[in-house]
């Protein structure tokens, strides 16, 4: 099988110039079915589910690796599930009905699709688990993703040095809004922002008022921004209407930075500014930065993130066990780590690709953003290219 897959690939690769098993172009052109149908009958498929186009990285990420996928000459099927659990189970059911080679899936709950991954291994197509890691299933081959408690710590690290927390004695108060449950990336960045600023806190430099500190009470269903507008709402109602200060709202990413803004901007009574970290450099929130609103997001690059997704699932459909090596041997132009003991799914440690975040601020968004060509300035603000 492997072997087979091997060979198919390698004709799908050349067969827009020449025939597989032909080496004779010009002769093919003339005797045979035109080439783009021979192609096509050749290409190997390649199934991409994602989450959900309501969350704006989703859509970059879909359209990266398209692009990717097809430029090496696959052909791909890529589906979004209106962060629907069982739409997601259809939509992949729906991948393996039309026989894919290879499956990249980003998972709305990481522990819903161990029964459809069963059919996948049935069928040895080799499956990456894409940015979330996809719970209890021996069907993951590899995930790739950026390293996720980087992602919190780079937040914690950039509160502890907008305050000098390590230098000061006065208070701040701070509240925690973290990601939804179902998503095992979220527990990550939530720890990773907690571990850099609890001992501020046990300290008594950091005060939160609503006393909401553990992942269960901050988390936000669906990383919607209504809920984590409305939560933040109630917050503000109960804990900061008689003239308390809010220094800081740590939020895991954009869309819950932005629903959370929202909320500051409607109900909040001081006249300080908050800051407000997030994650992704969603359109919305890159725009906030600039107006002042938002203070920071960390950013990764999806863009690479496809290109790495491409490289690892071209060695799987050549039957090959990549390892770190991948990394040099690809010439990637980004930095990746090989992880092996980080990421385990409850079937054991997933071997994973993890690139490194970057921070952004109004101060580095031309530079990290405009000037690396992933997005182009329009009207004064960062559109995604
Ligand atoms: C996470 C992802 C983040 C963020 C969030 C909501 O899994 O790593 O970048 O976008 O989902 O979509």
């Amino acid at each position: 099988m492997k072997k087979l897959l091997s060979v198919l690939m390698a004709c799908a690769m050349i067969a827009v110039l020449v025939a597989c098993g032909n080496g004779n172009a010009t002769k093919q052109a003339e005797s045979a079915a035109p080439v783009a149908e021979q192609t096509a009958a050749t290409k190997l498929r390649v199934g991409i589910s994602m989450p959900t186009k309501s969350l704006e990285r989703w859509n970059r990420d879909g359209e990266y690796l398209k692009k990717e996928f097809e430029a090496k000459g696959y052909q791909v099927d890529l589906t979004y599930s209106d962060n629907k659990i069982t739409q997601q189970v259809n939509d992949i059911e729906g991948l393996l009905a039309n026989n894919v080679n290879l499956l990249v899936i980003a998972a709305i709950d990481g522990d819903s699709l161990t029964q459809v991954l069963k059919d996948a291994k049935d069928r040895n197509i080799p499956v990456i688990s894409y940015d979330r890691l996809i719970m209890n299933t021996d069907a993951i081959s590899y995930y790739v993703s950026f390293d996720n408690y980087t992602v919190g710590k780079l937040q914690g690290e950039f509160v502890e040095q907008a305050l000098d927390l390590k230098n000061t004695d006065k208070k701040y108060n701070i509240e925690f809004t973290a990601g939804d449950p179902a998503d095992n990336n979220a527990g990550f960045f939530f720890n990773g922002a907690f571990d850099v600023l609890k001992p501020y806190i046990e300290k008594g430099t950091l005060v939160v008022p609503s006393g909401q500190t553990e992942f269960e009470k901050v988390a936000t269903a669906q990383w919607s921004t209504p809920t984590a507008m409305n939560r933040m709402q109630n917050l503000l109602a109960s804990y900061y209407a008689g003239g308390t200060q809010l220094d800081v709202a740590l939020c895991s990413n954009d869309s819950t930075a932005l629903g959370v803004t929202q909320a500051i901007e409607s109900d909040y009574a001081g006249s300080n500014s908050v800051i407000i970290t997030g994650q992704d450099g969603d359109e919305a929130n890159l725009k906030n930065i600039i107006d002042g609103k938002q203070t920071m997001t960390v950013y990764k690059a999806v863009a690479n993130e496809a290109i790495a997704t491409l490289d690892l699932g071209e060695a799987l459909l050549k039957g090959e066990k990549p390892d770190g090596s991948l990394i040099n041997n690809s010439k990637w132009s980004f930095d990746c780590a090989y992880d092996t003991s980080s990421y385990n799914n409850g079937t054991g440690i997933i071997p994973s690709y993890l690139l490194v975040p970057t921070v952004v601020t109004k101060d580095n968004i031309q530079k990290e953003l405009v000037d690396t060509g992933y997005y182009k300035m329009e009207n004064g603000y960062p559109k995604a290219n």
